[in-house]
């Protein structure tokens, strides 16, 4: 089995890390952080006596898995990897740095692959004197726990890079689904309206955050509502990200961050992590109590619900990933409830298409422009699935 080599020891390199040796791997970690390296071996170290104690894992095996990550002090250490994934900080320049350096180590045939969220693929690898052989490889937060991975392949990514590290994370029990270069590959594009719908709402009175988190969950079925869940991804990674695919994506209005958001990320509001978000989670203040309307709470959920469906089609139509992998990845990446556009042949094209044009021409805002591909869609009356 190849050698795995994990840069970044944080919150997402150390449960990468823990993957890749629960599926037999050696792994090695580097951090430049001794100290991150530290937090990262005693948290693993942790994870797996909490494994051990309520019996999913033998004494045995988590001492053969622990044995097999060796947190080393630098990246010479990583000549003999075969799969190298970088999870350092979200800055473009540190990260070419790094695989500038890499490649200076490991051999010919090694694979280095980012988990970066937001930033092009492409780019990071131009830092390489070999960029045919890196790519992106993304999971979500925890690692151990998100089945999803997103697996990207640069402009210049030779497919038996891509199809070598495909089989190889085959065998870490993840749902992988292939994902054009673009900004926010699928998942963090494609559930933008999720947060950014909800938050407009919100802004223009039709509802409070505890109305529209209730309608979501118990109208919509989904386990947590816009609301909660930016406060449990805290309001400065998910405020970053919007701003981040909104920038990328030439200021597209359909992905314009928002203000109501912005404050909270400057006041520091980031949700569970800070103590308050939108929400309050000190135990000082009651629970906010939504108003349980049901034409009100399916005006919500139908609203939010077709902007995501919209923000899905036009993935497709812009060859993001297949109608598969786009439903896959919301379902194993975000745990919604049903695919976009399983859901959207369900309630109807020709629904979804007549909400997001109704709310285009009363807004007349860019925002709700209607995908080319819903509209010519819904007009022929045709399904994503037949
Ligand atoms: N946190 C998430 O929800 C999430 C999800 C998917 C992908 N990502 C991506 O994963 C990457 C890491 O995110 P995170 O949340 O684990 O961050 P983190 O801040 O928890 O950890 C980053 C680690 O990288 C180390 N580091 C920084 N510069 C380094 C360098 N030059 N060499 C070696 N180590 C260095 C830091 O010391 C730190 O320990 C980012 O690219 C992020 O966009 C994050």
């Amino acid at each position: 089995m190849i050698l795995i080599g994990v840069i970044g020891s944080g919150a997402m390199g150390s449960g990468i890390a823990q993957v890749a040796a629960t599926a037999g791997h050696e792994v090695l970690v580097f951090d430049s952080n001794a100290q991150a390296l530290e937090k990262s071996k005693a948290g693993l170290e942790a994870v797996y006596l909490r494994l051990v104690e309520k019996q999913k894992i033998s004494r045995e095996a988590a001492d053969l898995i622990l044995k097999h990550i060796r947190f080393v002090s630098g990246l010479d250490e990583f000549k003999d990897c075969g799969l190298v994934i970088e999870a350092i900080v979200e800055n473009l320049a540190v990260k070419q740095a790094v695989f500038a350096q890499l490649e200076g180590i490991v051999t010919a045939d090694a694979i280095l692959a980012t988990n970066t969220s937001s930033l092009s693929i492409t780019s990071i690898a131009s830092a390489c004197s070999k960029p045919e052989r890196v790519m992106g490889i993304h999971f979500f937060n925890p690692a151990p726990l998100m089945p999803l991975v997103e697996l990207i392949p640069g402009i210049a990514t030779r497919a038996e890079v891509f199809f070598k590290a495909k089989d190889i994370l085959g065998t870490w029990k993840k749902e992988l689904v292939t994902a054009k270069d673009t900004p926010g590959f699928i998942v963090n594009r494609v559930a933008r309206p999720f947060y950014g719908e909800a938050i407009r709402i919100y802004e223009e009175g039709f509802a409070d955050f505890a109305t529209i988190d209730w309608a979501m969950k118990e109208l919509g079925g989904f386990k947590m509502g816009p609301f909660e869940l930016m406060d449990m991804i805290g309001n400065d990674i998910n405020y970053t990200v919007t701003e981040t695919v909104w920038t990328q994506l030439f200021f597209d209005p359909r992905y314009k961050p928002s203000i109501t958001q912005k404050r909270l990320f400057e006041a520091k509001r980031f949700g569970k992590k800070t103590g308050q978000g939108y929400y309050n989670y000190s135990g000082s203040e009651a629970l906010p109590v939504p108003k349980k309307n049901n034409e009100l709470g399916n005006d919500i959920f139908l609203r939010i619900l077709c902007m995501l469906i919209n923000e899905a089609t036009e993935a497709l139509h812009l060859k993001i990933a297949t109608r598969e992998d786009i439903d896959q990845a919301m379902t194993k990446g975000v745990n919604y409830p049903k695919g976009l556009l399983k859901w959207a042949d369900e309630i109807g094209l020709g629904l979804v298409y007549k909400l997001v044009s109704h709310l285009h021409q009363e807004y007349g805002e860019d925002r709700y422009r209607p995908s080319i591909l819903l509209k010519n869609m819904a007009r022929t009356e045709q399904n994503f699935y037949q």
